[in-house]
């Protein structure tokens, strides 16, 4: 698929030669981990057409099968402090919306913080994480994001049938995923180039395309239930919720899960 993905980039797309692709990988997020500590440069792109071990936030595994979707990573070195990266995965978040647009002819919404939803279905899903140098600093950034594109209901492990959905099921049509591919670099290009610049901006947008925000939500902490609705994302993207008696809290993805009150979204 590595051809007709080149084929899909502008020729302004200025990574093509640091972008690699596996016909199988365990997790593209681990391979290039060992990369961007070996040296790779801004801009590494590693691309799977399967993975072994692809995975999310909390250790949960990411469904990956051959030819079904798109398993991209990305490597960045952004110069700042890894405060000024609070946004980061909402940024990242709004760069798929852009892509499936671009791509499969339809925005999908973003369930707070790092999924891509249409309806009820999650279509994808992002995984970002940070490294430092030994003297504390920010060294690296590794933004992977997952997009199921062709697979029908049937396609999905039982478990998963219920709530997992396709860009090709949304959009009733065939997906070409070497375009979806090509867009979500191209997307991610341009999140690079306004990430430092248009924090406002870009938050105005995923707080647009937030299918969680002015909803009844619990939040998951642990054993731990709570009820309440969400009012607002923050400047840093956490989500801001009101509980019954009045009071709010601004809610980090690290410390809670949230759903909505009948299921996943
Ligand atoms: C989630 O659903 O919580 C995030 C899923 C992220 C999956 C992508 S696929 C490419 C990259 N490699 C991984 O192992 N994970 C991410």
């Amino acid at each position: 698929m590595k051809d007709p993905i080149l084929n899909h980039l502008s020729p302004a797309y200025p990574w093509k030669e640091q972008f690699h692709f596996f016909p199988t990988i365990d997790s593209t997020n681990d391979h290039l981990r060992a990369l961007a500590k070996a040296g790779a440069p801004h801009g590494t792109v590693i691309i799977a057409d399967r993975q072994t071990a692809g995975h999310g936030r909390r250790g949960r595994s990411f469904h990956s099968p051959e030819g079904m979707g798109v398993y991209l990573s990305i490597l960045l070195r952004p110069n700042c402090t890894p405060t000024a990266l609070m946004h980061l995965t909402c940024a990242v978040a709004v760069a798929m919306c852009d892509a499936v647009e671009a791509s499969a002819g339809f925005r999908p919404g973003i369930k707070w913080t790092n999924d891509l939803v249409s309806g009820t279905r999650k279509l994808g899903g992002i995984l970002t994480e940070l490294g430092f140098t030994p003297q504390g600093k920010l060294d690296y950034a590794i933004i992977g994001a997952g997009i199921n594109c062709c697979q029908q209901l049937n396609h999905f492990p039982e478990e998963i049938r219920d709530m997992a959905g396709s860009l090709s099921m949304i959009a009733g049509q065939t997906i070409d995923r070497a375009k979806v591919a090509a867009a979500m670099m191209e997307a991610l290009h341009k999140m690079d180039a306004r990430l430092l610049t248009e924090k406002s901006e870009i938050l105005a947008q995923y707080k647009s395309d937030c299918i969680t925000l002015h909803r009844d939500v619990v939040l998951v902490r642990g054993e731990e239930k709570c009820y309440g609705h969400a009012i607002d994302i923050d400047p840093e993207g956490a989500l801001v919720v009101r509980f019954a008696d009045g009071q709010t809290e601004a809610v980090n993805s690290g410390e809670v899960s949230v759903r909505g009150m009948y299921g996943y979204v």
